[in-house]
């Protein structure tokens, strides 16, 4: 079976490491030189609404799928007229924009944050007047690894802000203060079947997920199922959704959805019985979906920027690194390892070990 993946970055990268020994054969369309999966499969390089590009890769693969939600809506629409595409145009169409992700919460009755639609600086600054401050602005299309966003605190911070985000279509958020976050990594096949990973507990820094940590026996783990699955059923999923969550007075709002793999999910690569990577596969190709439960306990540390020396990483005891082989660029994604052991204590020595060569 050949995968056309749109977009060749890690996340398309992975795919094809746990797709390759499945029999699968890959095609990424990313117009970047250097973009990273072509190592592992065909690359064609042309844009995304190129559409003799888009054909040839229609014509040569089973079905498509996608590694990033910011495909342009006319891409997926091109395509599904020769392909089949998962997951579908209307679960990206949602998936991309803040706003229609946090209405559907909405309407689906999961708690969101107090939201807003802001398409001015005077709706901009009615929408202060009533959700009040702390608050958040964000971009309702394109934002990613906290850009495109901006914490507003006081009055000052409202002033011009609209244009300071480029006068395009916003959301504004009440600012949740959140004693954690933590993210659901859910599959769902053609057949409706779903699967749930255990919840992770994620920390940020400067708006990117710097570690994930796999919990055990999560009191929130059911809620969150019955709110994932609110939303997969919904959008009549095929693929691994990945939804994150704010934790808050013992209960939980709900952030973002990511219509993909998920950074918060590669744990699941040595620490899951069938990785995100993999069950999203089965999941597209009409495949009997992989078990979802975790092997001991693990977590994942992000290389932002550059990778720590290789010897070092891999001498720590069960610590598996996953080098992108992208080039070095500040606030970049390139790499990451994750830790796996039999318990927390020794997960969190190990967790500062990491920390420790990423500081050097
Ligand atoms: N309404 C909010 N209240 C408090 N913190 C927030 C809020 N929205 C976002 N953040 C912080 O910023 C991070 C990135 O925001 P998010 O909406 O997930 O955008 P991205 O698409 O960049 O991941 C979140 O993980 C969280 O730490
Ligand atoms: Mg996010």
């Amino acid at each position: 079976m050949k995968i056309g993946v749109i977009g060749g970055g890690q996340l398309g990268r992975m795919l094809a490491l746990a797709g390759t020994p499945l029999g699968m054969n890959f095609a990424f369309l990313d117009p970047a030189p250097d973009a990273c999966a072509a190592a592992l499969g065909e690359h064609l390089r042309a844009d995304y609404g190129d559409q003799d590009h888009l054909r040839q890769l229609a014509d040569e693969v089973d079905l498509v799928t996608f590694e990033f939600e910011s495909v342009p809506a006319e891409t997926v629409a091109f395509l599904s007229q020769f392909v089949p595409v998962y997951p579908s145009a209307e679960a990206l169409r949602i998936a991309r924009d803040r706003w229609f992700e946090k209405s559907m919460f909405k309407d689906l009755g999961i708690p969101t944050p107090a939201f807003a639609d802001i398409q001015s600086q005077a709706d901009l600054d009615a929408a202060v007047a009533s959700i009040g401050l702390p608050a958040v602005l964000k971009t309702r299309t394109l934002g990613y690894d906290g850009k495109g966003q901006k914490v507003l605190r006081t009055q000052a911070d409202v002033v011009d802000t609209f244009a300071e985000l480029g006068s395009v279509p916003c959301l504004l958020e009440g600012f949740v203060p959140f004693t954690g976050e933590v993210s659901l990594i859910a599959v769902r096949a053609r057949d409706g079947e779903t699967r749930f990973y255990p919840l992770v507990h994620n920390t940020h820094d400067s708006g990117i997920l710097r570690l994930s940590v796999a919990s055990e026996d999560h009191m929130l783990q059911g809620l969150a199922e019955d709110y994932a699955g609110r939303v997969l059923k919904q959008l009549d999923y095929v693929g691994v959704l990945a939804f994150e969550f704010f934790e808050v007075d013992g209960g939980l709002k709900a952030n973002e959805i990511a219509p993909r793999v998920h950074n918060s999910g590669h744990w699941t690569i040595e620490g899951a019985e069938c990785s995100q990577f993999e069950n999203h596969l089965r999941a597209v190709a009409g495949l009997p979906l992989g078990s979802t439960a975790k092997v001991g306990e693990s977590a994942m540390l992000n290389f932002i920027g550059e990778v720590p020396a290789v010897d070092q990483v891999v001498a720590i005891d069960d610590c598996h690194l996953h080098h992108y082989g992208k080039a070095f660029k500040v606030g970049r994604k390139v790499g990451h390892a994750t830790l796996r052991c039999d318990d927390m204590a020794t997960l969190e020595q190990k967790i500062q070990q990491v920390e420790a060569l990423i500081a050097g």
